[in-house]
């Protein structure tokens, strides 16, 4: 796994980033409502463990099903109309961290804040400035961050089957990366939605 104080950008844990309205007990709701149990915070690391030499290929494999689709193709754009490739790598290798990231950091104020984080970048509030990028569109819009949850959850299955664990295994983990990745969406939807509303 990359070291994170080589990845431009991750700025986990630091003062740069954005402080979360989300308390810590709001959290704890929120976890409640998706159903994320102890023994699901024990799957989730195990399927960290599984997904750790995998987490580019996972990305790759979403890339490639964006890449596909113009109306999702279109967030990567330069002014040219050409894929930003040192945009996309850049925003990659933050991206292959975070596959490791859901399965593992605990759930305390600086992952609570790196969660705003995320979701701002993907907001007309934060996106392109990270990486300085000139890509054209200011804003991913909420429909596609979350109708891309079902892809997310889908596609990571055969990823979890790779190391040979039990079928109920699989299952468990799967189970557990499904809640954590509504958790991680319900998180990243709030600075899309006006005050009072979330
Ligand atoms: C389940 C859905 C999604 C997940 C798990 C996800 C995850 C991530 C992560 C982890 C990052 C990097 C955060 C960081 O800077 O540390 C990121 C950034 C980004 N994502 Fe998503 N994403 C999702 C949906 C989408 C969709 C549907 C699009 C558009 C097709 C998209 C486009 C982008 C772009 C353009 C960035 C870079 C934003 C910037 O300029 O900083 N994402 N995403």
């Amino acid at each position: 796994m990359e070291d994170a104080s080589n990845i431009p950008g991750y700025t986990y844990g630091t003062p740069e980033v954005a402080h979360s309205p989300v308390t810590l007990d709001d959290l704890a709701k929120l976890e409640q409502a998706v159903g994320l149990t102890d023994e699901d915070r024990r799957y989730l690391h195990m399927a960290g463990d599984v997904l750790e030499d995998q987490a580019e290929q996972v990305v790759d494999a979403w890339r490639a099903i964006i890449a596909k689709q113009p109306h999702l193709a279109c967030y990567f754009l330069d002014p040219d109309g050409k894929p930003d490739e040192a945009y996309k790598a850049a925003v990659k290798r933050r991206f292959v961290r975070w596959v490791t990231d859901a399965c593992r950091r605990p759930h305390d104020r600086s992952w609570l804040d790196y969660q705003e984080e995320i979701g701002l970048r993907h907001t007309q509030a934060k996106k392109n400035q990270t990486d300085n990028a000139g890509v054209v569109a200011p804003h991913i819009h909420l429909r596609y961050l979350l109708a891309f949850t079902a892809i997310a959850t889908e596609t990571i299955k055969p990823f979890l089957a790779t190391k040979g664990h039990t079928s109920n295994d699989v299952e468990r983990m799967h189970g557990a990366w499904c809640k954590s990745l509504m958790l991680h969406i319900a998180l990243w939807s709030r600075p899309y939605v006006k005050d009072g509303a979330w």
